[in-house]
């Protein structure tokens, strides 16, 4: 594979909310990755509440599209927020619906966090809590650096990540993520 490949990320963002901080890092993200990656942000509001009586009927359409997603990426840039010192519901929700697969899409995918909150502890526990759940499904984390936004209000206005550290945290985290993915790929293809 060529040093200049561009490696497709699929965006996930544990936050529906408009003006979410964890979603205007993940655009963040993929404006100061390295030419090497490329982000495209898929949403996961539209998933209806699990529930296996649905899956019974065959699965959402969405939750399908979703899994395809996922499968076509090279690798997944998780921006999570916490909620109630873990992983946000919606987010959640979507982790529950990919593992319902049987040949499901997490299996050896390369993938990154970053948690983004308006405390000071900038959602590590959440963050750590979705690093488990997914392990269980196969992912294989990017474990350093680690990237926790706390008291996101000061970092943020109208809708873009302004705090120069932070973005220069995520920039090095971006560049550690390309080499990951290339080794991952290396190892699992
Ligand atoms: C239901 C709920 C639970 C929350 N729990 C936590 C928490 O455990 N830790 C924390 O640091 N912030 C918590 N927060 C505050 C969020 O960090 C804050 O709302 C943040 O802006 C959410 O991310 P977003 O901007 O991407 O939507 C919580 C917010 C909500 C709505």
């Amino acid at each position: 594979m060529s040093t200049t490949a561009t490696f497709k990320v699929l965006g996930i963002c544990g936050s529906l909310r408009q003006k979410s901080f964890n979603m205007a890092a993940l655009k963040a993200a993929g404006e100061l990755m390295p030419a090497g990656l490329k982000l495209e942000i898929t949403g996961i509001g539209d998933l209806p509440m699990y529930n296996a009586d649905i899956q019974e009927k065959g699965f959402p359409a969405v939750a399908t599209r979703l899994r395809e997603e996922i499968l076509a990426a090279d690798a997944l840039l998780f921006a999570s927020p916490e909620n109630n010192w873990s992983v946000s519901a919606c987010l959640k929700n979507a982790i529950d619906w990919m593992s319902r697969f049987q040949v499901q899409p997490f299996q050896n995918k390369p993938a990154a966090v970053f948690s983004a909150t308006g405390g000071p502890v900038g959602g590590a526990r959440g963050q750590y809590d979705l690093r488990r759940m997914l392990s269980g499904l196969g992912v294989v984390w990017l474990a350093r650096p680690e990237v926790f936004i706390g008291n996101a209000a000061s970092k943020f206005a109208e809708g873009k990540l302004t705090d120069e550290t932070t973005r220069k945290f995520l920039t090095e985290q971006m560049l550690a993520f390309e080499d990951w993915i290339k080794r991952m790929k290396r190892a699992f293809g």
